[in-house]
Parts: C-alpha cells; structure tokens; sequence
C-alpha cells in the first residue's frame, strides 16, 4: 500500500503480511494476517519509527523510499527488539549504516545478539526528549509491553503515541488504515482481544502500569505495530486493554467457556445437554471443539470469562491430549482465579478428572464438579449432565 499522511509530516509506511501462517511460529494468522506499522517523521530532522519482518524487507524499504531517501535518514527508534518488527534491520542497517539508533537501555545486547549492531546508538532514558525542529519525541520506558526493552514513543507537536505492541492486532489492514474509515471495526477488536490473550496476557500488570504511566499524556493518535491506527476515538483502543488486562487483576466477566474434545462421540453428546443447562441458568457460553480450533481462538474466551467447563474424554488412563494441550498452554499463560468443572466419557477406567483436579490444584482454579461417566450417556446421564451445567452456571454466577 502507499504511504498514507497519519498527522502533518508523519507517514505510515507499514506492510501486510498475507503469507505467515503462525505469528512466533505459533499462533494461526493464516486467515487473518497481520500488519507490521512503521512510520516515517519527515521533518527538520527525519526519523524511521520501528521496522518490519525480514520476509517484507522490499517492501517496507520501498515505502520508505516514497517519503524519503533512506540514507537521508537521521534516526531509527527500535520501540521493541522482538524480529516481528526488527527484522529487517540487519538489510536496512547495511543501506544506512551512518544512521542513529534510538532505543531502550535493555535493548543494548539484543541489538548486538541479533544484528551485530554496537556503535551509533543511544541509548533512552525514560522521559527524554528529542527536539527533531519541526517535531519532538518523547521516550516513555514500557518494560514488558511485551518484552523488557519496550519503550513508545509519543511526538509531542501532532500528539502522537507510537505504542509497538501495545494496543495492537492480528488483521492485515484492509485497504483503510484508520479506526475512522474501517467498516470492519468489529473484526479488528476480536482480532485485537486475540492478539493480547496469545501475545501480551501474561504482561498485564505491565500493561496497567504503562497505561497509568500515560494517563496524563494528551493523545490524538494511537499509532501501534500492528492493526488499525486509532485517530477518531484513540481512547476506545487504551480501553478495551485496560479492560482486558484487568481480567487478570480484577477478574473475568460473568460467562462460560465450554470446551471439549472427543474420540468417538460420547463426551459430545453430553455437552449439548451440559449447555442446556448453562443457558436455563442464563448465563453466556461459548462453546469450542478443541479438536478443530487452535488453543489461539480459545484462549480470549478463557481468558474473559470466569467459568471454564471441560469436556474430554479419559485417553490410556490420562486426560485425551489435546486437551491436554490447551491446558498446558492456559498454565504457561498463568490464567488464574477460574472455576472449573469437568465431565467425560471413559472406556475401562477413568482418570482424565485426576489429571484435571492436580491441573486445577496448580493453576489454583476452583473445581465445582468433576464427573466421569462410563460410554455412551444413558438419558438419565443426559438429564445428570443438565444438572450439572445448570448448577455449574449459578456457582459461577453466585462467585461474581
Ligand atoms: Fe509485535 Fe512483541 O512483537
């Protein structure tokens, strides 16, 4: 895409991303893609702000280069080391090597480790200013936001916060670049919520803190790394990650999150008659096969919602691994404070509800009900399983 004027003198020159099937190698974009925002002050004094991945090189330097001769550059801020927005420094480094680096003391070994870059960079101090003539940056330390050398950037003439992973989405962008022009701003939410329960959760304290750390700094563009730029109600963005990263100080939203797994059917006929139950109980509930949706899509409803019940069946005496799985990837996240319960079919013996109660018992989530049931539901099972979700919905309720 062209470059596009974001504020006077201040240009997006991102690029789509179309072609990653897994963002880190490990959370599915391949319908949705992703973009990497860069920007470009063209001043007095003229300023690349972050980069892209390797693979989108020519393109990105191709934007650049609608603005300004890259080798007419003065600086470079690296808001954020991580490759998805660095990637192509190594090539751009060689293209200007004279050029300033600005960035984050942490930021010192990774760009050394990564790009073998040690000479021309300064190093930021929380709070500094750069006065650039026609524009000023100011650095603002946000460690952890998503890793320990994060820094944004805010120009203080157009009121301009150039946040890198904060307030960012999954979402190549999709011909508009603005919250103000974008008809699809309900897909760039959910996309945006993903993005922070697979990429930034296990940060929220972090993100609270760089949010209280800019409460008082006036802002009329959110201009993050990836997804939309949010230039009519930047305050809408800031927000929904404020709500979201309270789900981990304050807690989740009344709601369930059914998820389940099956060998040959029998679990699965009980979680129609589990979400039955749930909704006598008129409580929301979303419902997830974790054999077909990767724990990615799963993880935001975990994440929001304060019920979580599991339906898997009992696989050679353990929980059915793909539940598994998701389990073990919701305890790398650190999602804690849940109530849970868990149903399922066994063949010859149980033992998934053990596994899920030793799970619960590390995570610290609250189990209200664990039930194993042998082959296939018996109606009077199906009623049991009613019950059971009935009951399940008001404890969760009554625990709000
Ligand atoms: Fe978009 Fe932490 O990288």
């Amino acid at each position: 895409m062209p470059a596009i004027e974001v504020s006077s003198g201040i240009y997006w020159i991102g690029v789509n991303d179309r072609t990653t099937d897994l963002f880190e190698g490990l959370w599915p974009i391949t319908s949705e893609g992703v973009s990497y925002n860069a920007y470009v002050i063209d001043g007095e004094k003229k300023v690349l702000v972050d980069l892209a991945k390797d693979m989108k090189g020519d393109a990105l330097l191709a934007q650049i280069a609608e603005i300004v001769d890259p080798q007419a550059l003065d600086y470079i801020v690296i808001n954020h080391m991580e490759p998805d927005h660095t990637g192509v420094l190594r090539t751009f480094h060689r293209l200007a090597p004279d050029i300033n680096v600005l960035a984050s003391p942490r930021a010192e070994k990774m760009l050394s480790s990564f790009y073998q870059i040690e000479s021309n960079v300064h190093f930021v101090e929380d709070g500094e200013t750069l006065d650039l003539g026609s524009h000023e940056l100011v650095f603002y330390h946000t460690p952890m936001v998503h890793w320990p050398e994060t820094i944004m950037t805010y120009e203080s003439s157009q009121k301009v916060l150039f946040s890198c992973d904060a307030f960012g989405g999954y979402g190549a962008l999709q011909g508009a670049i603005f919250d103000s022009d974008c008809k699809s701003l309900r897909f760039y939410e959910d996309e945006a919520l993903r993005y922070y329960a697979n990429i930034v959760s296990l940060f929220a304290k972090p993100v609270l803190k760089a949010i209280a750390k800019l409460a008082e700094v006036e802002i009329d563009v959110v201009a993050p790394s990836h997804g939309l730029i949010w230039r009519e109600h930047p305050e809408r963005i800031i927000e929904l990650y404020k709500k979201w990263a309270e789900y981990a100080t304050v807690g989740p939203e009344l709601g369930v999150t059914l998820v389940y797994g099956t060998m040959y059917g029998n679990t699965e006929v009980m979680v129609d008659a589990v979400a039955q139950g749930i909704a006598q109980a008129n409580v929301p509930v979303n419902i997830f096969d974790v054999r077909h949706n990767h724990a990615s899509y799963i993880l935001p409803s975990i994440y929001a919602r304060k019920g979580v019940l599991v339906g898997a069946p009992t696989y050679e005496g353990e929980l059915f691994p793909p539940m598994a799985h998701l389990l073990d990837i919701i305890k790398r996240k650190r999602i804690r404070n849940r109530m849970v319960s868990y149903f399922g079919s066994y063949g010859w013996s149980g033992g998934a509800r053990r596994e899920l109660e030793t799970w619960a018992e590390e995570l610290r989530w609250e189990v209200a009900e664990a039930w194993e049931f042998p082959g296939s539901p018996t109606n009077e099972a199906l009623d049991k399983g009613v019950k059971l979700g009935y009951r399940f919905a008001q404890a969760v309720k009554d625990s709000m």
